[in-house]
């Protein structure tokens, strides 16, 4: 399989899913947003009842979850369905990153899920969008990008996005539940959080989304 990827790789809030978007518009390509996949089992799993301890039930659940994904560039989103009917904001809630981040922890569940993301690399191309995107899942990937910002921007930018969906949440929790999060996404043995080998790092905090979309895509356009 040749079609090009562009992988995005980076700590929760650091603009990942608004330059995946922009790209996409841009190339007219999908994206995968693997987040979305995680967080959907998180979601299903507390929903049968599985406890992240059940490693054989979590994997079955993670191969076999009737899960699809739709692209849609008017609500600036990916759009899970499972079962045919729409997740809806239920997997965007601040609850819901910290249940994806436990399942995600487990190995053998990481590479249930492996062969299923690699499936979305179709032509004419694709915007892989998550934490190991780069490392793991499509390691020849065409380019390569991580994006960073301080833990305090991030937790500031999650907040808006919420407060937008009409979620409500603390900025304080926030900034506190984000640093759980990356520790805990950074220090797994499996696949942690860190950018790929030659990956393009750009640090957002100090810079609008027009200016890292701008050099965001002037790499990507050279490595294609
Ligand atoms: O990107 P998003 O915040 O939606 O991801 C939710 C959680 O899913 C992350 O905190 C991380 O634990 C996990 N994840 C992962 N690998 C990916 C994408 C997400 O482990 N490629």
């Amino acid at each position: 399989n040749n079609s090009p990827v562009i992988t995005i790789d980076g700590p929760s809030g650091s603009g990942k899913g608004t330059i995946a978007f922009r790209l996409a518009q841009k190339l007219e390509w999908p994206i995968l947003d693997s987040g979305a996949i995680y967080r959907v089992l998180g979601l299903a799993a507390h929903q049968a009842g599985i406890a992240s301890t059940n490693i054989n039930e979590l994997v079955k659940l993670a191969r076999d979850l009737p899960l699809t994904f739709v692209t849609e560039q008017s609500s600036d989103e990916v759009v899970a369905y499972l079962d045919g009917e729409p997740v809806g904001d239920a997997i965007r809630t601040d609850e819901a990153g910290q249940r994806a981040s436990e399942v995600a922890v487990i190995p053998e569940v990481r590479s249930a899920l492996l062969a299923r993301q690699r499936d979305f690399q179709q032509p004419p191309g694709l915007i892989a969008d998550g934490r190991d995107m780069g490392t793991v899942v499509f390691p020849d990937a065409d380019a390569k990008i991580f994006l960073t910002a301080s833990a305090e921007t991030r937790a500031e930018r999650r907040f808006n996005q919420l407060k937008q969906k009409g979620i409500s949440a603390s900025l304080c929790a926030l900034l506190e539940s984000i640093k759980e999060r990356d520790e805990r996404d950074r220090t797994r043995t499996v696949a942690p959080l860190v950018p790929a080998a030659g990956a393009f790092v750009v640090d957002s905090s100090t810079l609008s989304i027009d200016e890292v979309f701008s050099q965001v895509y002037e790499y990507s356009m050279k490595k294609l």
